[in-house]
């Protein structure tokens, strides 16, 4: 264990990552209560929830032809919904929110059981894409047949590496007659915001359009940062798209550094809504717990200095993202021991600054 910390700290080379292959096997367990770990559910009863909102299937994809393969844990699968496209969402299973967003699109909340998954595979759903922080469940995915696909976007918008990324994810999944289910936590926020940003970026709905389905979605407003992407988003060329890697953000697929950094961003931004809400846990995040979010900060940080693009930029760059990982490090522990808020805000600044540091010289400078 005190490998991770104290080599992590100490090693200013370009390097720096190289011992964290000797200390992977000696690293610490994530905390229990970590934010990337929900509460599974799967121990409830299965297939009694899609009740309210359950009806034969009919329409788009809600064509129950492929219904979901049998499984010990999940006897009954549960009833596909009828979805109408572009109506307000609707639930079923554990599922919130459901819509239909184009024929073979539908956005919704995080799956919270295996008879979830089933039930999207009974729908005719092939590609699952999580635009959510958390883990997907994938032997979840692989029990129901379905594939996962995870690109995590922040509260705050949506980077334009990680808009092509779920266009492309988008538009590779529906290819030969698949059909996708893309996600964030609650299903109506992130989601809403990938979906019209992908499809803005694909040329299939403009940014008014996109607004609209926000507004039926039931975005918040609050969520300025999710609005301006998709105001902003525009047409792609399809080679823009075809640019990027086919597998990113599947399991084991190829990871840009830029999408790396965007989960990096990821945590910050919970910091930054654990800060808003005097460091303890914001009512509608219930599931963010500021500590996991720093110790998942540093794991981050670390893991980008492997990438082939970070290592290639040399000892310079390794000694800034080093300084960084000091104050991710130091920001943990002042979590760990409950510092007042008033040294919390600064170490957050001081993280900030340091992030900086290192995008004015390799980010904002160089050219990519
Ligand atoms: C040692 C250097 C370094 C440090 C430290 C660093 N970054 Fe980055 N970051 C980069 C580079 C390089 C890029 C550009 C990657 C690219 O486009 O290929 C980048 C890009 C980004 C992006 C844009 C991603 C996108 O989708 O285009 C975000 C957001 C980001 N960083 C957030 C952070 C945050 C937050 C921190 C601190 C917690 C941080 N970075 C620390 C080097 C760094």
């Amino acid at each position: 264990m005190p490998c991770h910390r104290a080599v992590s700290l100490v090693t200013l080379t370009a390097t720096i990552l190289a011992f964290q292959a000797g200390c992977a096997h000696e690293k610490p367990a994530p905390p229990a209560a970590s934010h990337t770990q929900p509460a599974s559910t799967a121990a409830q009863a299965p297939a009694t929830t899609a009740g309210s909102t359950a009806a034969p299937s009919g329409s788009g994809i809600g064509n129950a032809q492929a219904p979901a393969k049998p499984h010990q844990l999940a006897p009954t699968p549960p009833t596909p919904p009828t979805l109408t496209l572009g109506a307000k969402g609707v639930n079923a299973s554990h599922l919130h929110n459901l819509m239909l967003v184009r024929d073979d699109v539908v956005t919704g909340s995080r799956p919270e059981a295996l008879e979830d998954l089933q039930l999207l595979s009974a729908m005719g759903v092939t590609r699952v894409i999580s635009v959510d922080g958390a883990k997907p469940n994938l032997d979840w995915a692989k029990q129901a047949g379905v594939e996962y696909v995870h690109i995590p976007t922040g509260y705050n918008g949506l980077s334009e590496t990680q808009q092509l990324a779920i266009a492309r994810a988008l538009r590779d999944g529906t290819k030969d007659g698949g059909k996708i289910y893309l996600h964030c936590h609650h299903g109506k926020h992130r989601s809403a915001a990938a979906t019209a940003c992908a499809l803005i970026s694909l040329g299939e709905m403009t940014p008014l359009q996109g607004e609209e389905y926000l507004k039926t979605a039931g975005t918040a407003a609050g969520y300025t940062g999710l609005w301006r992407s998709v105001a902003q988003a525009t047409p792609v060329p399809q080679a823009k798209i075809d640019a990027l890697p086919a597998n990113a953000g599947m399991p084991g697929g190829e990871k840009l550094l830029s999408m790396v950094m965007s989960d990096i961003e990821n945590a910050m931004d919970s910091l930054k809504y654990s800060q808003a809400a005097n460091w303890g846990t914001p009512a509608d995040h219930p599931d963010l717990i500021p500590l996991a979010e720093a110790g998942r900060l540093k794991d981050m940080l670390e893991a980008s200095g492997q990438h082939k693009a970070a290592l290639a930029k040399g000892a310079e760059y390794a000694k800034l993202l080093v300084a960084n990982l000091r104050d991710a490090d130091q920001m943990e522990q002042l979590l760990e021991r409950k510092a007042p808020n008033t040294e919390l805000n600064e170490q957050l600044k001081l993280l900030d600054a340091s992030c900086k540091a290192c995008h004015v010289i390799y980010r904002d400078r160089d050219a990519y």
